[in-house]
């Protein structure tokens, strides 16, 4: 393990004013996305997609990484490079998810592991060659009536613990990511609790497998109310409440926290940030690696039709550029009209 190489790339991933894009949906879930917009996934498809997106002109202001899937990593651009070497080519440091998706625990009510622990030694080695200077393995957690059952946190904690120490032992930079899904109609301080309970279950397991905090990245879910409960709780509580979450659980030497948007509107995601990095008062970069709130408008405008391609490129641009303010607490929502 390089200690040197680890730091430094983890707190490139957070360099002030910009965050990460995760562009590492799995074939089933662009599928998902791009049936949505009435175009079919094939390979060229996928790749037209990724193009547009690694392309787009001066997103490298706002965007300090690119999370990957398996596919992508070993795709052409457009104009014939590899992905990573684009990305890199631009300042922007390529990353790959490394999981292998979900499974079922028996004995729980539908309770979430994840996939991937197998051969992972191997695909790192792999991808390190191909270009990945760091690495992404997701687990989730729903709340509900029994939930999450402590064999759920445990498993989950466990599982991104062995992710991170083995690529630590490839000089890949974890981004560890619990997810605590939005899903239910739970209150903000149901959410808190589980969150909490969460972080500290996964940085007790980090501790155990020695993993190095400096030379990883934190991607956890905000501490909102469930996405079904009709009393939502303000942009303010939000933040408030994210932040004295992660005081209690995540430890000062994590360089940065780079938030999922599971769900969140883009404008919501961003407001949400921007109302954390304006409070202040944690040790950690308070950033972004958004999937959703980063694309959805960009696919939107796109469906498919290279006629839309700049425009698209654009929309993303401007997207990346609110995030980037979020970074700093200066962004305004009045913002959301200058495109
Ligand atoms: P969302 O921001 O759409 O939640 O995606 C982030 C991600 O990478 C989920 O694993």
């Amino acid at each position: 393990m390089n200690k040197h190489t680890l730091e430094a790339t983890a707190k490139d991933m957070v360099a002030r004013g910009k965050g990460i894009l995760a562009a590492d949906e799995s074939l089933p879930t662009i599928e998902k996305r791009f049936t949505a917009i009435d175009l079919e996934s094939t390979e060229k498809t996928r790749r037209d997609y990724r193009d547009l997106l690694f392309t787009a002109p001066g997103i490298e202001e706002y965007i300090s990484g690119v999370i990957l899937f398996d596919e992508t990593l070993r795709q052409q651009s457009l104009s014939g490079k590899p992905f990573p070497k684009l990305l890199a080519d631009r300042g922007i440091i390529p990353g790959i998810k490394v999981d292998m998706g979900l499974t079922t625990i028996p004995g729980t009510q539908e309770e979430k592991a994840t996939k991937g622990l197998d051969g992972l030694e191997k695909r790192l080695e792999e991808y390190r060659q191909l270009g990945a200077r760091f690495a992404k393995w997701r687990a989730v957690i729903s709340i509900g009536n029994h939930k999450p059952s402590s064999l759920c946190m445990k498993i989950n904690a466990h599982s991104l613990a062995r992710y991170a120490a083995i690529c630590q032992d490839f000089d890949l930079v974890p981004i560890v990511e619990p997810e605590v899904l939005i899903n239910g109609d739970h209150d903000l301080a149901r959410c808190e609790t589980v969150i909490e309970e969460t972080l500290r279950q996964v940085f007790r397991e980090l501790a155990r497998h020695r993993v190095l905090l400096e030379g990883m990245i934190l991607k956890p879910s905000m501490v909102t109310s469930g996405i079904d409960n009709p009393d939502q709780a303000d942009i303010n509580t939000v933040a408030e409440a994210t932040i004295r979450c992660f005081k209690r659980s995540v430890p000062a030497a994590v360089p940065g926290i780079a938030f999922l948007s599971g769900g969140q509107s883009s404008e919501l995601a961003t407001a949400h940030l921007n109302a954390m990095n304006h409070l202040g008062g944690g040790p950690w970069e308070l950033s972004f690696s958004f999937g959703r709130a980063l694309q959805e408008k960009t696919l939107l405008t796109w469906q498919g039709r290279d006629a839309e391609r700049e425009q698209a490129q654009k929309i993303l641009l401007h997207r990346a550029k609110c995030n980037g303010a979020a970074r700093f607490g200066t962004y305004l929502e009045k913002m959301e009209g200058e495109l």
